[in-house]
């Protein structure tokens, strides 16, 4: 599984606590690879400030990751590139928020990832990650044995 982080999430801890909590990046991070471990699954992480960075990471998964969970953060909401380099791979992907950005400034409504994404988790703080790897695993172990069965 990939998981990329988007701009300011390196902040996460010291950033807006009352929005986004206090529980660090690599805090996520380290629980998402147990929760992976623990299910035979492996998880990479990136973050990055950049969107080409992401566009890239996105691409070079074609082949090499199963899965991807993704926090664009901000770019969320402006991105068509991250949009069409999710569309272009057609990995599965699950769009991660902590806060709910539903319920926040009218600008954070509009997602570019949710149409491309196969769910979108927000609003759980550094839960969302981890809920979103759970079901990210869960819909590929659901899809693998369809297949396995049709076979
Ligand atoms: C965020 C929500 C975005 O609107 C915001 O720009 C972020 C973080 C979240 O995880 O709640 O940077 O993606």
């Amino acid at each position: 599984m990939l998981v990329l982080h988007g701009p300011n999430l390196n902040l996460l801890g010291r950033r807006e606590p009352e929005i986004y909590g206090s529980v660090s990046l690599e805090a996520i991070n380290q629980k998402l690879r147990q929760l992976a471990e623990a299910q035979n699954a492996r998880v990479t992480t990136l973050q990055s400030n950049h969107e080409g960075t992401l566009v890239d990471a996105i691409q070079d998964a074609f082949g090499v990751h199963d899965g991807l969970a993704i926090n664009p953060a901000a770019y969320t909401h402006t991105s068509v590139a991250i949009r069409d380099a999710i569309a272009a791979i057609e990995i599965p992907t699950v769009e991660v928020h902590l806060s709910n950005i539903h319920q926040r400034e009218p600008f954070r409504h509009h997602s570019y990832i949710a149409p491309v994404a196969i769910g979108q988790i927000c609003g759980f703080g550094a839960r969302s990650y981890t809920l979103g790897l759970q079901a990210l695993l869960d819909w590929l172990r659901a899809r693998d044995s369809r297949t396995a069965q049709a076979e």
